[in-house]
């Protein structure tokens, strides 16, 4: 529970513009009473998502996504509620002082852990054990400034010494569950020993996992990671995106990296907005992690061939998600580490000269081809097609469309005609999807339970009727309004949501809710109506409870007594 009042909360949501708080975020675009702009909580293009000014509230009609502008901002930026309340807060000039905030966290042991992992290795790196490493890192122009900022650490030349100390505090089972020790026939043994130790963090700056990279012999591998464990699925992080994130926004730019240490560099000459993909290939999280950071993505991979590959390959999924990148490419195969250290603040003006992702896509399709082959020729305008099909913006496709007819010499109409069919198909796509169908009793708890979120009337009469709603959501949605009410003599739906500090199962339903966008005038007969079909339901569970019942006792006497009841409840119902 936060330590925020209800009326603090409330008062900091109605004094901003919902519409403006999420305009921030993603461009909004008035559509009769309401604003609509493209969800950023499923993988999508179109404008799904409703931002209603008046009621406070938001929706996306296609994933479902719902809540109040607390919800909004909690979800886009990882945060929790309280943070949430207090970032809004802010933006409308309240201060809201909740002293130091603790990070979410979702599973304390482990946390607990690499906390104590962490502190050891960073301890190690400032003993005389560590000078080797120091040296190692200074050598690469890494400050103790930098080592400190990162918490880059070390682990000695020891195979159980990081095993004795967690082991001392720590259950075997949780420990074992961390991802940093083995097992053998002989006893535990530390994942890693005798490498330098860069933490890797969670979305909110939590440290689950390390990478530990040699650096005083030879060795098949230069860098190793922990294995995945709970807390660490490293095709759903970033490198420093708790970081990044916030300067990220303002700038509305990120610089999207492969390597951790291209991202260090980077912050070394104070470009700050930087993350980094961690070398494998980038997954549909981190994409989608990306373009909730800024509008303006630039990848910059490693120079070489492979960095080119990535580049298409995090390209193709970012533009799927509605997001055109730009591209830096730097010479001789360097990465961007590789780059600073050689030309410094030359890479300032490599951001500031990025490369169109068509420039760089055709330059990269005609690697390894003769376009004075007629073959090479035609292979590289049918795989330009397909890549210019895959991006939206018109005026980039057109662009892209006569380059590709000059450089080849064919005739632009021949192109554009291999490109028009593709918008018929993603038309198709946007149709809606077919309505699930429910039977009347949770037609019922839905349809009451609307209302109850319009009129305390409707609260009322629940409360004096309905004794028990039978489907689990319904029920407990209704007994957040019921306490809702109790507590406010009141209802309204964004109170509602901040009430339960946007809960993610009751919006569910909620969401579920609003979807049947019943007309806003009710009869009290209506309402008497869902509320006796629920009662029925609740009788017709009750008979054939009590019919099994009575099939199974064997005292007639007691036959006789269940069988009244039966009798009873049936007189009860409405039509059973
Ligand atoms: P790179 O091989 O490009 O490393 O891998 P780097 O950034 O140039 O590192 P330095 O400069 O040699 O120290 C990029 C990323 O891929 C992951 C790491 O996360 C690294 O940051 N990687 C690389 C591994 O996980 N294991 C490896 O063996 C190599
Ligand atoms: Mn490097």
């Amino acid at each position: 529970m936060s330590f925020l009042s209800q009326e603090k909360i409330a008062e900091i949501r109605d004094s901003v513009d919902i519409v403006d708080i999420i305009s921030n975020y993603v461009s909004l675009v008035p559509k009769g009473k309401n604003y609509f702009g493209v969800c950023p909580f499923h993988d999508d293009n179109n404008p799904s998502m409703s931002v209603n000014k008046d009621k406070k509230i938001y929706k996306c009609f296609s994933c479902g996504a719902t809540g109040t502008v607390f919800k909004f901002v909690m979800d886009y930026e990882n945060i929790s509620f309280i943070e949430a309340v207090k970032k809004v807060g802010e933006s409308a000039g309240i201060n809201v002082n909740l002293g130091k905030i603790e990070k979410p966290r979702n599973n304390t042991k482990l946390h607990d852990i690499y906390d104590l992992s962490l502190k050891f290795y960073i301890n190690n790196i400032n003993t005389a054990a560590g000078k080797e490493a120091k040296d190692y890192l200074h050598g690469r122009g890494i400050t103790d400034e930098i080592i400190k900022e990162f918490q880059i650490g070390l682990a000695l030349n020891g195979k159980d010494k990081l095993s004795n100390l967690l082991l001392k505090k720590f259950d075997e089972k949780e420990v074992m569950k961390s991802g940093l020790i083995n097992k053998n026939a002989y006893g535990y043994l530390d994942l890693f020993y005798d490498r330098i130790m860069f933490p890797l963090y969670d979305l909110n700056g939590n440290v689950v996992a390390y990478s530990g990279r040699i650096y005083n012999k030879e060795d098949n591998s230069k860098y190793f990671n922990t294995w995945e464990t709970e807390v660490f699925k490293k095709g759903e992080l970033l490198y420093n995106y708790h970081r990044a994130k916030d300067i990220a926004r303002q700038k509305n730019q990120i610089i999207v990296t492969e390597g951790f240490m291209d991202v260090i560099r980077c912050h070394s000459i104070g470009i700050k907005n930087v993350v980094a993909t961690m070398g494998t290939a980038v997954t549909k999280e981190q994409a989608i992690l990306i373009k909730k950071m800024a509008k303006d993505v630039i990848l910059c991979f490693d120079g070489d061939e492979a960095g080119a590959k990535a580049t298409m390959a995090c390209s193709d999924l970012l533009l799927s998600l509605g997001v055109t990148p730009k591209i830096i490419r730097l010479e001789n195969n360097m990465d961007p580490d590789e780059y600073i250290v050689k030309h410094g603040n030359d890479f300032e003006s490599k951001i500031k000269h990025t490369i169109n992702i068509m420039d760089f896509k055709l330059d990269y399709l005609k690697h390894g081809k003769n376009l004075n082959n007629t073959v090479d020729e035609a292979k590289y305008v049918n795989e330009a097609i397909k890549e210019i099909k895959k991006i939206d913006d018109e005026i980039l496709q057109e662009l892209t469309i006569k380059k590709v007819a000059k450089e080849t010499e064919l005739d632009e109409a021949l192109i554009r005609s291999k490109i028009e069919p593709v918008q018929k198909v993603k038309e198709i796509k946007q149709k809606p999807k077919p309505k699930v169908k429910i039977d009347k009793y949770e037609m019922a708890e839905r349809n009451l339970i609307y209302y109850m979120l319009r009129s305390t009337e409707v609260i009322k009469m629940y409360n004096a009727k309905v004794t028990y709603m039978p489907t689990k959501e319904y029920r407990l949605l209704a007994r957040e309004i019921k306490m809702f009410y109790k507590d406010n003599g009141f209802i309204n739906e964004a109170d509602l949501i901040d009430y339960v500090e946007c809960d993610e199962e009751t919006l569910k339903t909620l969401s579920k809710v609003e979807e049947a966008n019943l007309k806003e005038n009710f009869s009290i007969e209506e309402i008497e109506d869902y509320i006796n079909v629920i009662k029925d339901y609740n009788i017709k569970y009750e008979v054939n409870r009590l019919t099994t019942q009575m099939k199974q006792e064997l005292d007639p006497l007691k036959k006789a007594e269940i069988a009244q009841k039966i009798v009873n409840l049936k007189k009860e119902c409405n039509n059973v």
